[in-house]
């Protein structure tokens, strides 16, 4: 187990071999119902047919470039992103948190050729994670995974929906930037509600601060729309894409508005790999997709996947809360979500935790009506096991 490798990850004992959509089939030839998607990633489930056609084609012709060349696929992608984002110019990244890494430092330019270099702080969520290197760690907010790398960034956190306490740090703090996610993640499926989003985009506005949102894990169409943050007509300075945005392989970008677009000057932020031939074709192939009105799928499942859970809420009182939209859904329990998502595993259902009491449910937009009804029905089974007391699990606030 693990031969070779740094041991950050605690893996299952699975080998997973084969897929095709939403199911997942090991090496012992046992089919699993993938509510995971790799953590939000495989928007077009496994064993995708014209993703590995169009794969295998730009394999034999180009894989890598850099970004010293031009590739017409690399321009589609920026654009089309743009028009779905209502954005102006894209970055291409390898990975979610190098997309945060750029917006940090596109907001640090901006405030350097705004004539206010002064402006070097940031303002984050409580409950927020934007990712693992220093720079993204430092807006990161769980203790655990910071303390062991500090001094970060100077980051003032604020609770969410506290319109007044973030009125107070923008405008005294005067930072270079506020992030948010319109759905945190990692903080357990917490939406923002309209009117905290709508007050984040006027006090940024303000107070001439960036807007940052992250839709790493709720955009690219994870909501039944392109951005979470669509459903409430917020847009902001600069958004950050990657988990689905190249049907899983890895892909991020950074995007910003016309006005910040030239922000960064030639080589002040670069990459070797990202934006290439070969993940862009994938995109494009995800961006036809969704084109073809993959989201509409997202919208219908994420339905009966909806009232699949609240149903589950009203059966088994240990189910404390239901929370998110489209296909982004969060289990909240009176009980330890690490046991019951291991019961559920055993079951044969692919899910994860997060905040430590909720399990989250992200499965590929590509997944069938009666893939989600059987995943409800081993979570029925799997609740049942549990002891129906509503207290709370000893770790837990
Ligand atoms: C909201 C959010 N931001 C940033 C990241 C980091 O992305 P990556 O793991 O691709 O670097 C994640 C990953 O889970 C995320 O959910």
């Amino acid at each position: 187990m693990d031969e070779g490798l740094m041991k950050t990850y605690a893996r299952a004992d699975e080998v997973f071999v084969d897929g095709h959509g939403a199911i997942l089939t090991d090496s012992t030839g046992r089919e699993w119902i993938d509510f995971l998607a790799g953590i939000a990633v495989s928007a077009l489930g496994h064993g995708h047919q014209e993703l590995a056609a169009n794969l295998r084609d730009q394999v034999g012709k180009i894989v890598h470039l850099s970004n010293l060349f031009r590739h017409p696929f690399t321009e589609q992608v920026a654009t089309r992103l743009c028009a779905l984002a209502d954005m102006g110019a894209a970055f291409f990244t390898n990975s979610g948190t190098e997309a945060i890494e750029c917006a940090l430092k596109l907001a640090r330019k901006a405030m350097h050729k705004r004539g206010t270099p002064q402006r070097t702080s940031f303002v984050a969520l409580e409950g927020a994670f934007h990712g693992r290197s220093l720079g993204a760690l430092s807006l990161t907010y769980s203790e655990k995974y910071r303390k062991p790398f500090q001094p970060l960034q100077n980051v003032t956190w604020v609770p969410p929906e506290d319109t007044a306490a973030l009125a107070k740090v923008l405008r005294d703090q005067q930072p270079a930037a506020l992030a948010l996610e319109p759905i945190q993640g990692e903080g357990g499926i917490r939406e923002l509600s309209p009117g905290f989003l709508r007050a984040a985009r006027e006090l940024s506005t303000e107070t001439g601060t960036l807007l940052l949102h992250d839709e790493i894990q709720s955009g690219c169409g994870r909501t039944g729309r392109f951005l979470a943050a669509q459903h409430h007509g917020v847009t902001p300075d600069i958004v950050c894409l990657a988990k689905p945005l190249a049907a899983g392989l890895p892909m991020g970008a950074c995007l910003t508005t016309a006005a910040l677009a030239d922000t960064f000057e030639k080589g002040e932020h670069g990459s070797t790999f990202a934006g290439g031939p070969l993940v862009c074709r994938a995109a494009l192939v995800f961006l036809d997709e969704v084109d073809r009105g993959l989201l509409d799928n997202v919208l219908m499942r994420g339905q009966e996947l909806r009232s699949g859970l609240d149903d589950l809420a009203r059966r088994f009182p240990i189910v404390r809360e239901v929370r998110g939209r489209g296909l982004m859904y969060g289990l909240r329990l009176w009980h330890s979500a690490p046991e019951v998502q291991k019961a559920l595993y055993q079951a044969g259902v692919i899910t994860n935790c997060t905040a430590g009491d909720v399990i989250r449910i992200v499965p590929p937009f590509v997944i069938q009506s009666e893939q989600i009804q059987t995943g409800l029905q081993r979570l029925a089974t799997t609740l049942q096991r549990f002891p129906q007391t509503q207290t709370l699990p000893q770790d837990q606030p």
